[in-house]
């Protein structure tokens, strides 16, 4: 596996594979690898001929309030795991070279409308950091194929959104969240939770298939359905922001002529907030 710091050496790279009429597939990451990320790696490898994973935490993406310095690092881990995987380039460039004149003067992509719902309301400015790093992650790898994680569900539309609107031609894979035995969803905030925080965070998953099923059963409505959930929630010890049921696509509040939905999730377990979600098809009775 070749280790990139520069994007010249990066580029030198991927015009030596269009020599040789290689594709590309291409997962970003924020580093602090689990088994969901190396899913991500195994789609990839089956959908072209050359794997780049990025690790790059992008402080464009984080709140005034939320601890950028906090966030986990861990790359000799990480490039273990991704020599392990045959990933064939593991780019990691610096903030400065990425954002070379500073956040504030940075030109940005804006996704409008879906970036403003859910966890961009209260995470204002975060959709706008992630579209931003990921449109310069993709001129900077020029990849065929880019593989995320359906567990941030919101995250894959406003990337399918920006792609479609900016006529990227890109083929953007959804790859299906990895889940502990339990039910609860890898992620890289699982290892702020405490023994116990861990096991009461299970709830999570347990709310969604009870929504699952209710949902199916088309008997109570989706309101009523989403206050049941939340009330298990609280009761369990978590604290939800929110727990609704949406258009799989546009991710507006669905209705009754919806049949592809998604539940979605976000909760705080003390001071970690977690999020999940679950796509359901309904039959067109
Ligand atoms: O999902 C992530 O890890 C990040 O949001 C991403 C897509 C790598 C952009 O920084």
């Amino acid at each position: 596996m070749q280790f990139i710091e520069s994007l010249n050496t990066l580029r030198e790279l991927r015009q030596s594979w269009r020599n040789a009429d290689h594709t590309v597939a291409f997962v970003p990451t924020m580093g602090n690898l689990h088994d969901g990320h190396l899913d991500l790696v195994k789609q990839a490898k089956n959908l072209a001929d050359k794997v780049v994973v990025s690790i790059f935490v992008n402080p464009m993406q984080f709140g005034a309030n939320e601890d950028l310095d906090a966030y986990p690092r861990t790359l000799d881990a990480d490039r273990s795991k991704l020599e392990a995987h045959d990933v064939d380039a593991l780019f990691f460039p610096a903030v400065d070279d990425v954002y070379p004149r500073g956040l504030s003067e940075q030109t940005f992509v804006e996704v409008p409308g879906i970036s403003d719902l859910l966890c961009g309301a209260s995470r204002p400015g975060h959709f706008r950091g992630v579209a931003t790093i990921v449109c310069k992650l993709f001129n900077m790898v020029q990849p065929d194929v880019a593989c995320f994680g359906e567990k941030d569900f919101q995250q894959l539309q406003v990337i399918r959104t920006m792609v479609e609107d900016l006529s990227m031609p890109i083929n953007i894979v959804g790859v299906p969240t990895r889940r502990q035995e339990d039910g609860l969803a890898m992620s890289s905030r699982n290892g702020y939770l405490s023994a116990e925080q861990r096991t009461t965070a299970t709830q999570i998953y347990a709310a969604m298939e009870q929504m699952r099923k209710a949902i199916c059963a088309r008997q109570d409505s989706y309101a009523d359905i989403e206050r049941i959930a939340s009330q298990s929630l609280m009761a369990a010890g978590l604290k939800p922001e929110y727990v609704t049921i949406r258009n799989a696509r546009n991710l507006q509040p669905a209705e009754p002529g919806d049949y592809q939905l998604v539940i979605l999730m976000a909760a705080f377990m003390g001071t970690t907030r977690l999020i999940d979600n679950m796509q359901i098809t309904l039959d067109q009775a």
